[in-house]
């Protein structure tokens, strides 16, 4: 950009980004913190981390490399929501793991956990498999869900029931590319 000129827009200038709820820093941060405990956790085990496609991308690449373990990776993909706002209430299997459960030290990472149907129905397929071990670990809880009861046992922050996007969560498939996350107001207002 020459001196002078006008900047170009970015995706940040979207009017349907709204207030910032979780800066990049406070992720970051977050996520270190998280990655020190699994590595103390998991101390001379190489956990495998179970990514839920598509939302837990971003945070599984930045968690993996906040652990100091020997981890091993894998995805599965559920869709409860489809390209609408409201869950359906019921998950359906999109792509399963490739790597066998049996006796691994299985972490289930998580982007958000809401109403717990994909947590629900991921926790009981997982567990049929015979792991060593099963935790979830949530980049985000609703200040609703029952994290206990569900069994998350790592959770980076508690948020209120607004739509968030970015840091991997979408609206209609846009905005997973935010480093952010911020409310999304549909209407641009
Ligand atoms: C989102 C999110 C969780 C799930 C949480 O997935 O990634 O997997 O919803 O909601 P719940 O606790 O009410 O079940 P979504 O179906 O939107 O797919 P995506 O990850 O591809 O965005």
């Amino acid at each position: 950009m020459t001196s002078g000129a006008v900047p170009e827009p970015t995706i940040d200038d979207d009017p349907r980004i709204g207030e910032v709820l979780l800066t990049e820093q406070q992720i970051r941060e977050r996520i270190e913190q998280i990655g020190q405990q699994l590595s103390q956790d998991y101390e001379g085990e190489a956990p495998l981390l179970v990514c839920v496609l598509r939302g837990a991308y971003v945070f599984l690449t930045d968690l993996a490399r906040a652990v100091n373990l020997p981890v091993e990776i894998d995805f599965i993909a559920v869709s409860s929501y489809g390209s609408s706002t409201r869950t359906s209430g019921v998950v359906r299997l999109v792509k399963d793991l490739d790597v066998d459960l049996s006796d691994r030290h299985v972490i289930l990472v998580e982007d958000i956990v809401d109403t717990g149907l994909t947590l629900r129905y991921l926790r009981r397929s997982l567990e049929a498999r015979n792991p060593a071990s099963l935790e979830v670990c949530a980049l985000l809880a609703r200040e609703k869900a029952d994290t206990d009861g569900l069994g998350v046992r790592y959770v980076g922050f508690r948020i209120p029931d607004d739509f968030v996007v970015g840091y991997g969560l979408d609206a209609a498939e846009r905005f997973r590319n935010l480093r952010y996350i911020a409310l999304y107001r549909e209407d641009g207002t």
